[in-house]
């Protein structure tokens, strides 16, 4: 059996903290110019203390659920995709499956950093595919403020805190809900982007967080680079592959990491700006929360009508990037 997932619903939770970036001229030596020249980003939204990544996946969930009027109960799986969870185990998944009372579920937590959430969008639509399950919950959720070193200008003025999540369903037909996927990785640029220290390479000690090892830590202008150079390939691909090219968009929805990244690719790939989502000044990048939260924000918007071509595309740590490309069912 084959069928398609499609997107049925979509919720976010952004948390109410606001951080601009006067705030950071207090905290590093930058300043509000460079910042919103190089990046894009105006504010972020910090958690309180005390307020979990689980906290927020839990309210983006409840959102879908008002939304479908369902009970968490009908819930067949649950994937979270992050790198900050709660803790190392149990899983994120399994803290928001008790959390949001989604009994009949099971769950697991995804790493693909920036990608996780298309990862685990692609994954989750597998269970769909084949006929296994009939609701599927995907999250983005992500604490960046977690592991983000408030004395380093080069990362903490890039990072905030958010959740989204989307419930995926079987359609009937072919080129309905997401229909392609492509998914890649890279090994070799890892040391681009990583967090060195927490792991069992380098377990927690006192070595370890004098230091910083416990920290976002990045070649930003190589990352910078290849995110471009990624985005756009894969984009393009996928298009191609379906004898779309980027006027048949609707909508494009880029992972929002910097604006000149998402301007770059929107260049190159020919599209006009009403055809792209972006909404990084105001939440800086949420990792795996961006693109959730993005079509959550698309649909608020109204810029989302059933029978739309949209094209998720997201590059990130590992290196990991990729593409899906749907027809929008809402
Ligand atoms: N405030 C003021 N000055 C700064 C700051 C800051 N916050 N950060 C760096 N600078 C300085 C640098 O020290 C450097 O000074 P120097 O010329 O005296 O050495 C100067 O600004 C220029 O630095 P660059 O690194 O060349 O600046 P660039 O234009 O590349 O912007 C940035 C840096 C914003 C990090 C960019 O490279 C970037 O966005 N890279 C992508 C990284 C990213 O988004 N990673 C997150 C996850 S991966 C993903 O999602 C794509």
């Amino acid at each position: 059996m084959s069928r398609n997932a499609k997107i049925t619903a979509v919720g976010k939770y952004l948390p109410e903290k606001r951080l601009n970036n006067i705030d950071l001229e207090n905290l590093v030596e930058t300043s509000d110019s460079w910042i919103v020249e190089r990046t894009g980003i105006l504010e972020r939204r910090i958690v309180s203390n005390g307020q979990t990544n689980s906290d927020m996946a839990a309210a983006a969930a409840r959102r879908i659920l008002e939304e479908r009027q369902m009970g968490a109960d009908e819930i067949d799986l649950i994937i979270v995709a992050t790198v900050t969870p709660d803790m190392f185990f149990p899983s994120t998944a399994c803290v928001l499956q008790e959390k949001i009372g989604a009994t009949r579920a099971w769950g697991f937590d995804l790493l693909g950093a920036c990608s996780g959430f298309l990862y685990a969008l692609a994954s989750g639509a597998q269970f769909i595919s084949t006929g296994t399950y009939q609701k599927v919950l995907i999250v983005g959720s992500d604490v960046m403020s977690s592991i983000i070193n408030f004395r380093d200008r080069a990362t903490c003025v890039l990072f905030g805190d958010g959740a989204g999540a989307v419930l995926l369903e079987p359609t009937e037909k072919d080129e309905e809900g997401i229909f392609d996927f492509l998914l890649k990785s890279d090994g070799r640029g890892g040391k681009f982007l990583y967090m060195p220290a927490g792991g069992s390479l380098n377990p927690a000690s006192h070595e370890t967080i004098d230091r910083n090892m416990h920290y976002v830590h990045q070649d930003g202008r190589q990352v910078f680079k290849l995110a471009i150079k990624g985005m756009v390939e894969v984009s393009r691909e996928i298009l191609e592959r379906h004898g779309y090219t980027g006027a048949d968009l609707a909508l494009y929805v880029p992972h929002q990491a910097n604006l000149r990244i998402i301007q770059a690719s929107v260049e190159k790939l020919n599209l006009r700006p009403d055809q792209v989502m972006v909404n990084i000044q105001k939440y800086a990048n949420t990792t795996a929360g961006t693109i959730p939260i993005c079509l959550a924000e698309a649909r608020e918007e109204n810029r989302l009508k059933k029978g739309d071509l949209v094209l998720l595309t997201s590059f990130g740590a590992g290196l990991t990037w990729g593409s899906i490309l749907l027809r929008w069912e809402l």
